[in-house]
């Protein structure tokens, strides 16, 4: 539940509805905290939250890297972020491929074709050095861990290897190896990826022909990882046998999630059955993921209300309350409230609460031409 201090600021600033509010300071104590847990540099996903005037504000604060999936995420770099940058995506074309190099950003290299691709784009100029990604779940199979779900992303060792040769011929150096498991998997998962890690950068680094300096160890941290139950002290201390390595993690939802708020307000009220619906002016359009289309069992947030009639008595109601949004999608329901809360009104505003990652970006918002959220960020 949302502290009240916070709901009564943002219900006295009147923001324009749908929207979200993101808060810079919330950013930076989740990058700093993260950092000093895991005791390495970190690398901030950008693909998380790429809000511009949010980067504006918090750029300074991601000083180990910055890691971009798009040429349009590393245009937004370009000019206003003096961190390390990153590029890195499976399906890199040309023109994120030149726009990584003009940038001096580090390639993360998905694979053989995409190395060709690399040695194609970089044609007879000098290259920062580059990094192999490898796929994580493979490393640990090879090594007879279990229970990471396989991907597509980065390569197993042979290829890898093999990519060590054709960026060799054409004098790309390769300075590290990055991986990332996928998101949410870091507490079951990650001491998995240590104990398959030496044998792998004994191979690679033995192709290479020299010892490799940097390691992108990846992440998958849950928003509210410090709640979890991780050693963290534990896991540094088993990082210890990897210290002549430059080391890194990579966040986003750990180090933007908890930073922002979604707003919306309610449009009318119904009841069908025994169940009444808040229907709201945001909704699958402006904030999909508060949906959970993508989960099989859903447990929908219970939003924060304001009351927009303060004065009044509030009504309790018997039944469930759902929250709907206003796209005409019966998958359009973003919250819910158990039987025997306090029934909303029209006007009231609802307040969901960790909102700040993969939010206004990772929403289809072409349905009805949907208005999409404001942004505002809180100071
Ligand atoms: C390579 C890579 N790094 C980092 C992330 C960020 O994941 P999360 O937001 O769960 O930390 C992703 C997410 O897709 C990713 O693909």
């Amino acid at each position: 539940m949302q502290d009240p201090q916070l709901l009564d600021e943002l219900a006295r600033q009147e923001f324009a509805t749908p929207c979200y509010v993101f808060d810079p300071a919330v950013v930076a104590a989740n990058y700093r905290s993260l950092k000093a847990a895991l005791g390495t540099r970190l690398v901030v996903s950008i693909k998380a939250n790429p809000e511009l005037s949010l980067l504006l504000r918090c750029a300074h604060e991601f000083v180990d890297g910055i890691e971009f999936a798009s040429v349009a995420e590393l245009d937004l770099s370009m000019g206003r972020v003096n961190a390390p940058k990153f590029a890195n995506n499976p399906s890199m074309d040309a023109q994120f491929l030149r726009g990584a190099i003009a940038a001096k950003a580090t390639i993360i290299v998905d694979g053989l074709d995409h190395a060709e691709r690399i040695v194609k784009a970089k044609g007879g100029r000098p290259l920062p050095p580059v990094v192999l990604r490898l796929n994580t779940a493979a490393l640990i199979g090879a090594s007879g861990g279990r229970g990471l779900h396989a991907d597509h992303f980065g390569m197993d060792v042979q290829t890898a290897c093999a990519a060590v040769d054709l960026l060799g011929r054409a004098r790309c150096e390769v300075a590290g190896i990055h991986m990332f498991g996928g998101s949410g998997h870091f507490a079951a998962r990650h001491l998995q990826v240590l104990d398959a890690l030496p044998a792998a950068l004994a191979v690679i680094e033995a192709r290479v022909g020299a010892p490799l300096a940097f390691l992108n160890l990846g992440g998958g941290f849950d928003r509210n990882w410090a709640a979890q139950d991780i050693d963290f002290a534990g896991y540094r201390r088993r990082l210890e046998a990897f210290r002549r390595y430059d080391l890194a993690h990579e966040s986003g939802r750990a180090v933007f999630q908890s930073a922002g708020w979604f707003l919306t307000r309610v449009n009318s009220v119904k009841h069908i059955g025994g169940k009444a619906y808040a229907v709201c002016d945001g909704g699958i359009s402006q904030a999909f993921l508060l949906c959970q289309t993508e989960r099989f069992t859903k447990q929908l947030q219970a939003p924060a209300m304001v009351r927009a009639q303060a004065g009044t008595e509030p009504r309790r109601f018997d039944g469930p309350i759902a929250f709907v949004g206003s796209s005409c999608s019966s998958a359009d329901v973003i919250g819910a409230l158990p039987a025997g809360s306090t029934l909303p009104e029209v006007g009231d505003l609802c307040c969901f609460d960790n909102c700040g990652a993969y939010s206004h970006t990772y929403t289809p918002s072409r349905f009805l031409s949907a208005k999409t959220a404001g942004i505002y960020i809180r100071s």
